[in-house]
């Protein structure tokens, strides 16, 4: 068996994991995946239920899973806590050293104009942001009192190594183009991450690399989107261009993303947050969520059926069945329903043509 922790979370969550959790159901019982499911308190409702975010029980089921499907965490209810929801994604990215997050974007024929960017500039693009999760200013020192407030950015060599390995190699596997964003005009850390990521650009001569201010990659990102093939940087300004990168779709409910360290599970959440004020309403976008869940296929080796996934996926935006955020009036259940349908015809025309392949290789021998 395939063990899946689900961390269905606070607010939206609990209605996007149930969505993608459905569809992984219907391809492991097609096609005898195997994959067992077991829900984990976590994010705010274990605050409430357990006086802590990360539960340890929730922990060890995600040390122990093959994969961690997580909803959202946060919300108002939790603002003047004295700990936040937030803080058990941070621990947990942290504990299961899942330094690599990588999120993909990109425009969907046909659907350009859900996007507030112009057709013309949009149509075609296809980006990977892998933003490194365990470093930086996440994760430094920080001091508030009356007066003062700070936090600190750190990274060091091997931190930056690892996950510019990452980029690299799925640059590879692209169109082999890297961009490396950092503000070495000014930060030390930044000066570190160009001079390192430089280096180990040597490794790979088949890709190419240039480097960019944020600044200037957060203006370029939208006037001229179809320059970027992989863009790799850290924590902060990771989340930030991840976040803007949704304009390329339309709707940060449409992007999911996968997490993942040197062994052990992967984490994979939509990139979107808990978004309560529609919460428990069946109209937030699932698709993203649903997106993470073929990012998830993928990494257990089951990358044929992550293709079919995704393609029932782009097929129902395609069709017209679309949430409110891109456009639509289908609810959250609706969309999933229409994607498990999409994806069991899918799976049918799957078996006809393999029945076709064996009879023509039966009347061949
Ligand atoms: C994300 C989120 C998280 C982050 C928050 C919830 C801590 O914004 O995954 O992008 O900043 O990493
Ligand atoms: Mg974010």
């Amino acid at each position: 068996m395939i063990d899946i922790a689900v961390l269905p979370g606070d607010g939206v969550g609990p209605e996007v994991t149930s969505e993608a959790v459905q569809c992984l159901q219907v391809l492991s019982d097609h096609r005898g995946l195997g994959l067992r499911f077991g829900e984990h308190d976590f994010g705010g409702i274990a605050i409430d239920r357990h006086g802590e975010p990360l539960p340890a029980l929730t922990l060890a089921a995600c040390r122990e899973a093959d994969a961690i499907l997580l909803g959202a965490v946060g919300g108002p209810k939790w603002d003047g806590a004295s700990v936040r929801p937030e803080q058990g994604l941070l621990r947990l990215r942290k504990e299961l050293g899942l330094f690599a997050n990588l999120r993909p974007a990109k425009t969907l024929q046909g659907l350009e104009h859900i996007s507030p960017i112009r057709p013309e500039t949009t149509r075609g693009a296809d980006i990977l942001i892998v933003r490194e999760l365990t470093g930086g200013i996440y994760f430094g020192e920080r001091h508030c009192d009356e007066r003062q407030a700070s936090d600190l950015c750190a990274y060091d060599r091997d931190q930056i190594e690892r996950v510019a390995h990452v980029a690299f190699r799925a640059a590879r596997t692209r169109r082999g183009k890297l961009t490396s964003v950092d503000k070495a005009n000014v930060l030390a850390t930044s000066k570190l991450w160009r001079q390192t990521v430089t280096e180990i650009a040597a490794d790979y001569p088949d890709v190419t690399i240039d480097h960019l201010y944020v600044d200037a990659c957060a203006m370029a990102l939208i006037l001229e989107p179809r320059r970027f093939d992989v863009v790799l940087t850290e924590n902060l300004f990771g989340d930030i261009l991840s976040d803007e990168l949704s304009a390329l779709g339309g709707s940060i409910g449409l992007l999911g993303s996968a997490s993942i360290g040197a062994e052990g599970p992967g984490l994979f959440e939509p990139i979107h947050g808990s978004a309560p004020a529609l919460a428990g309403l069946d109209t937030v976008n699932p698709a993203g969520t649903i997106a993470s869940t073929a990012m998830m296929l993928d990494q257990l080796d089951f990358g044929e059926w992550a293709d079919v996934l995704r393609g029932a996926l782009e097929q129902t935006l395609a069709e017209g069945c679309r949430t409110p955020d891109v456009g639509g009036d289908a609810r959250c259940s609706e969309f999933g329903d229409q994607v498990r349908r999409n994806l069991c015809a899918a799976l049918r025309r799957h078996d006809a043509q393999r029945q076709i392949i064996s009879a023509v290789h039966r009347c061949c021998a």
